[in-house]
C-alpha cells in the first residue's frame, strides 16, 4: 500500500461536472483540511469548460463552500489549498490531451523529485469511460502499475454482457489493482460500521444465522423524483440504479461470513461468496418475488409532484421502474431459506437507508398471556441515513404491580456517540483517501460486478419484455406500490419503517 506520503496528482475527467462540483472537491478539500492528502500533490480538473486555472478555482471553492460538510471552515485553508488546484481545457478524445498530461506529470516529478502515483477519476458519462482508459494506455500513462490507478464511477455496464465486455477489454490494458470501481455506499460510515458491529463484537455472531433470525428487510428509499437526472434514469431505472449495486452491497454485509483478516481481497472474496450463494430467479419466478413501480402525480409534503412521465427527459410513455422490491434467498448453510427483503424508490414517504435484522420469537413464551399483548420478537436496525444509529429492540417490564412486557430500544446514536455528523467525513472522503492510499477494500472487484448483474439480469429481462399494465402504480409520499407490501405479507412480514414502527 502507499503511503500518504507519495507525492500524487489527481486527474478528474468531467472536471467542470457536477459531481466534481458537489462531491469530489468538497471531499479533497476536507481531506486536505484533515491532513489526510499527501505532502506534494496536484489536482487537475480536465474538461472542455473554458476555465482557467483561476476561474477554476473559484469555481470549484464555490462548490466547496455550497456542498461541504464544513462550509464555515472553507475560507482559512483555501489559499494554500488553491494553487494545487488546475485546469486542463481538453478535448478527451484528441491524443494530444493525453501528451498534455504526461508532460505535467514530468514536470511535477522534477519540482517534487520524487515519481508521482497518478490517479485518473472517471467523472464523465460511463461510455466515454472506456476511450478514455484506452487513451490512458495508449500514452503509456497508466504503465506503472503500481503507481497509477483508474477509478470508474457507475454504472458499470448496463447488463451481464456490457459489464463483462467491459471487464474484459480493461483487463487487455490494466492490471485489475489498477481499478477501482466506486460504489459510494461503502465508503459510508454506518455502512463500514456493519462489519465492527459484526465482527468485533462476540455477542451478535452466534446469533447471526437462520436459527435465530427470520428474516432481514433492506430499504433505501429517497423523498425526491428524479429531478434533473431523467436523461439517466430512463436507461437506468431503479434496478440498476440501486439494487445491482448499493443494495447488493449492503447483503453482502450483513450476511458474509467472517475474514479471516482486513486484506482487501480476503474481505471481498467473502463479499463475492455471499452474492454467489444469491439464488438466481428463473425467468417464470420473476413475477413471485420482484415487484415494481412508477410514480405517478401528486403530493409531496405539501407540494405537487410531477409523475415521472412528466420528468425532464422522460418518455410520457415510460416504462422505467422507479421503485424495485426484490426477495432474495442466500443459499448457504448460514442463510438456507432466510427471506432476504430489498426494496427502493424514488419519491417514497421519506429518505431512509434502513436494515433491519428480525429474530424470531422466544422458543417458550411462560407469561400470563395478558402479560404478552404488546410482546414483540427481537429486532436489530442499522439505520445507514440520514438517522445514523443501531436499536436494539427487546422486551422489558412496564412498571407496575402486574406483570406487563413493553417493547423497548437501546439505542446507540452516532450522533450522541461522536457529535453531530458534520465531524464524520463523507463517503467519497473515504474512498478518494482509500485511493490515494491504494486500497482497493471498498471498491467492486470485476468478478463482484459481474455476479451481481447476473443476480438481476432475469429480471431485467423479464421486465423489459413485458412491459408493466398499471403504470404509474404508486404516489408521491407513499411507501410504493401495493404489491410491494403484498410480496412479504404472503410471507406473514411487513415493511420496517422507523422510528414509530414497533409491530
Ligand atoms: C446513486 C443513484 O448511486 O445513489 C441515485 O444513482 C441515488 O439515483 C443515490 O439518488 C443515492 O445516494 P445516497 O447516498 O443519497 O443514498
Amino acid at each position: 500500500m502507499a503511503t500518504k506520503n507519495q507525492p500524487t496528482i489527481i486527474f478528474i475527467f468531467g472536471g467542470s461536472g457536477d459531481l466534481t462540483y458537489r462531491k469530489l472537491m468538497p471531499a479533497l478539500y476536507n481531506l486536505y483540511l484533515d491532513n489526510y492528502l499527501p505532502e506534494k500533490f496536484l489536482i487537475v480538473g480536465i474538461g472542455r469548460t473554458d476555465f482557467t486555472n483561476a476561474t477554476f478555482r473559484n469555481h470549484s471553492k464555490k462548490g466547496v463552500e455550497e456542498h461541504s460538510r464544513r462550509k464555515e471552515e472553507v475560507k482559512p485553508g483555501w489559499k494554500e489549498f488553491a494553487p494545487c488546484v488546475e485546469y486542463m481545457k481538453a478535448d478527451l478524445s484528441n491524443d494530444a490531451t493525453y501528451k498534455n498530461m504526461l508532460k505535467r506529470v514530468h514536470e511535477a516529478g522534477e519540482e517534487w523529485r520524487a515519481k508521482p502515483t497518478t490517479i485518473y477519476y472517471m467523472s464523465v458519462a460511463p461510455q466515454l469511460a472506456p476511450t478514455i482508459a484506452e487513451k490512458l494506455h495508449k500514452a503509456k500513462l497508466t504503465a506503472d502499475c503500481k503507481r497509477s490507478r483508474m477509478v470508474f464511477e457507475k454504472p458499470f455496464g448496463h447488463d451481464l454482457n456490457s459489464a463483462t465486455e467491459l471487464n474484459i477489454q480493461l483487463g487487455e490494458m490494466f492490471k485489475e489493482e489498477q481499478i477501482y470501481r466506486i460504489d459510494h455506499y461503502l465508503g459510508k460510515e454506518t455502512v463500514q460500521n456493519i462489519l465492527a458491529l459484526r465482527f468485533a463484537n462476540a455477542l451478535f455472531e452466534p446469533i447471526w444465522n437462520s436459527h435465530y433470525i427470520d428474516h432481514i428487510q433492506i430499504t433505501a428509499a429517497e423523498n425526491i423524483g428524479v429531478e434533473d437526472r431523467g436523461g439517466y434514469y430512463e436507461q437506468a431505472g431503479a434496478l440498476r440504479d440501486m439494487v445491482q449495486n448499493h443494495i447488493l452491497q449492503l447483503l453482502c454485509m450483513v450476511a458474509m461470513e467472517a475474514p479471516v483478516s482486513f486484506d482487501a481481497d480476503e474481505i471481498r472474496n467473502k463479499k463475492l461468496d455471499v452474492l454467489r450463494a444469491v439464488r438466481v430467479w428463473e425467468k417464470d419466478e420473476v413475477h413471485l418475488n420482484a415487484v415494481r413501480g412508477q410514480y405517478g402525480k401528486g403530493w409531496m409534503e405539501g407540494k405537487q409532484m410531477k409523475a415521472y412521465r412528466e420528468e425532464k427527459n422522460v418518455s410520457p410513455t415510460s416504462n422505467v421502474e422507479t421503485f424495485a422490491a426484490v426477495k432474495f434467498f442466500v443459499d448457504n448453510w448460514r442463510w438456507k431459506d432466510i427471506p432476504f427483503y430489498v426494496r427502493t424508490g424514488k419519491a417514497l414517504q421519506s429518505k431512509t437507508t434502513l436494515i433491519t435484522i428480525q429474530f424470531k420469537a422466544a422458543p417458550q413464551y411462560a407469561f400470563p398471556s395478558k402479560a404478552g399483548e404488546t410482546w414483540r420478537a427481537n429486532r436489530l436496525t442499522i439505520s445507514i441515513q440520514p438517522q445514523m444509529d443501531i436499536r436494539l429492540r427487546f422486551q422489558a417490564k412496564q412498571p407496575g404491580p402486574h406483570m406487563a412486557l413493553q417493547p423497548v430500544d437501546m439505542i446507540f446514536s452516532y450522533n450522541d456517540a461522536y457529535g453531530d455528523d458534520h465531524q464524520q467525513p463523507e463517503a467519497y472522503e473515504t474512498l478518494l483517501e482509500d485511493v490515494i492510499e491504494g486500497n482497493p477494500t471498498l471498491f467492486m472487484r470485476a468478478d463482484q460486478v459481474e455476479t451481481a448483474w447476473k443476480i438481476i439480469q432475469p429480471i431485467l429481462e423479464v421486465w423489459q419484455t413485458r412491459p408493466p399494465v398499471d403504470f404509474p402504480n404508486y404516489s408521491p409520499g407513499t411507501w410504493g406500490p401495493e404489491d410491494a407490501e403484498a410480496l412479504i405479507a404472503k410471507n406473514g412480514h411487513h415493511w420496517v419503517t422507523l422510528p414509530e414502527d414497533n409491530q
